[in-house]
């Protein structure tokens, strides 16, 4: 059993994407794992969003991943500004990383770019809030996937300067993991590559959407004008919604559509219809208990209480140690 900890973007509701890619694995994990998942909501501060905002981010997060089945009482589901040991460690770890490495991040080159006008110091330090998110627990696995490869590498650099500088072996180094098997990535629906909510909201299955309005969108999904002949290859197009069936339909199903496409003879309006169907089963028992959750203020509360509860008593037996070492030593 290793300790895990994860970090969610409170950025808005979940679509399939998400959950093949990132929750998903937070349910395996939690069956086998001592694991800590929190929504990273002083992470979010760089964008500046307004408290409604924030908490209303927040609200919907937690309650998505509830829906899904993150259980509270098999991990810390736990929200960041709940746990001020983090807060607390990060001003610590600020002294340890250098302007240098942290202008050199790609995400802050990103930033730079994509963000001019709100160039703070926190996007320059987010790679060290993001250390401290980990290493306050002491993780050894992050699931994470390529684009925060270079965090975790930095991670690892603040955990060993730590160490050598206070003369002992005190913070482990954390390694990415991919849940134990290749990550899936889920592509969209306007065959512009993985499955994004950058990427427009056509492109989404979302799970907080109406019956309606997933319908129209599978049904207007990007394909071709069909195969003249038979056995041509698949389009982008195509092939996304053959690899969203792969994950939400019978193989019966597949193989059925499949060889209708061999012969040239698929309709892709039937081909949309039965995703839809088949989207539609596994998406709205999910869309339900969001709806449930979202009211059910009692339940959010008390898994964000039993949440902090784990996450404050881990991470505040790691000050307690940290400062310590730093030399906060008491005088009464
Ligand atoms: P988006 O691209 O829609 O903004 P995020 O970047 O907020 O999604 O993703 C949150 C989590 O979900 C990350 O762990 C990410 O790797 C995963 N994820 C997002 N989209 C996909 C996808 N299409 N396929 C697989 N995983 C995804
Ligand atoms: N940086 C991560 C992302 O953009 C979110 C995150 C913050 C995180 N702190 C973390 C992920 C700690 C894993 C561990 O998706």
């Amino acid at each position: 059993m290793a300790r895990v900890v994860s970090g969610i973007r409170p950025t808005g509701k979940l679509h399939l994407g998400n959950y093949f890619g990132a929750v998903k694995n937070f349910l395996k994990m939690q069956e086998e794992h001592e694991c800590f998942f929190f929504i990273a909501d002083i992470h979010s501060l760089t964008t500046h969003p307004t408290p409604g905002d924030l908490h209303a981010n927040v609200h919907q997060v937690l309650a998505e991943h509830l829906a899904m089945g993150v259980d509270p009482d098999k991990c810390a589901l736990f929200v960041q500004s709940d746990v001020p040991a983090i807060s607390e460690l990060y001003t610590y770890m600020n002294m340890n990383a250098y302007m240098g490495e942290l202008e050199r991040s790609t995400s802050f080159k990103d930033k730079i770019r994509s963000q001019k006008e709100n160039v703070n110091a926190g996007l320059l330090t987010y790679p060290v809030l993001m250390a401290v998110d980990i290493l306050v627990h002491h993780a050894e696995m992050v699931p994470v996937g390529k684009d925060q490869q270079q965090h975790l590498e930095m991670t690892r650099t603040f955990a060993n300067r730590f160490n050598h500088m206070y003369g002992k072996d005190y913070f482990k180094e954390p390694q990415a993991y991919s849940g134990g098997g290749d990550l899936v990535k889920v592509p969209g629906l306007t065959a512009q590559g993985k499955m994004s909510k950058s990427s427009g909201d056509a492109d989404t299955i979302m799970f907080d959407e109406e019956e309606k309005g997933l319908r129209k969108k599978i049904m207007r999904a990007v394909t071709d004008n069909g195969p003249t002949e038979p056995g041509q290859p698949k389009s982008e197009g195509l092939q996304n919604l053959f690899d969203i069936m792969q994950l939400v339909s019978e193989p019966s199903t597949i193989a059925h559509f499949d060889a209708l496409h061999r012969e040239a003879t698929i309709r892709y309006g039937d081909l949309k219809k039965q995703l839809a169907e088949d989207v539609l089963t596994f998406v709205s028992p999910i869309r339900e208990k969001i709806e449930h959750y979202k009211k059910d203020t009692a339940a959010l509360a008390k898994a964000a209480k039993i949440g902090a509860e784990k996450a404050n008593e881990s991470a505040e037996k790691t000050l307690k140690e940290v400062r310590e070492l730093i030399g906060f030593r008491k005088f009464y």
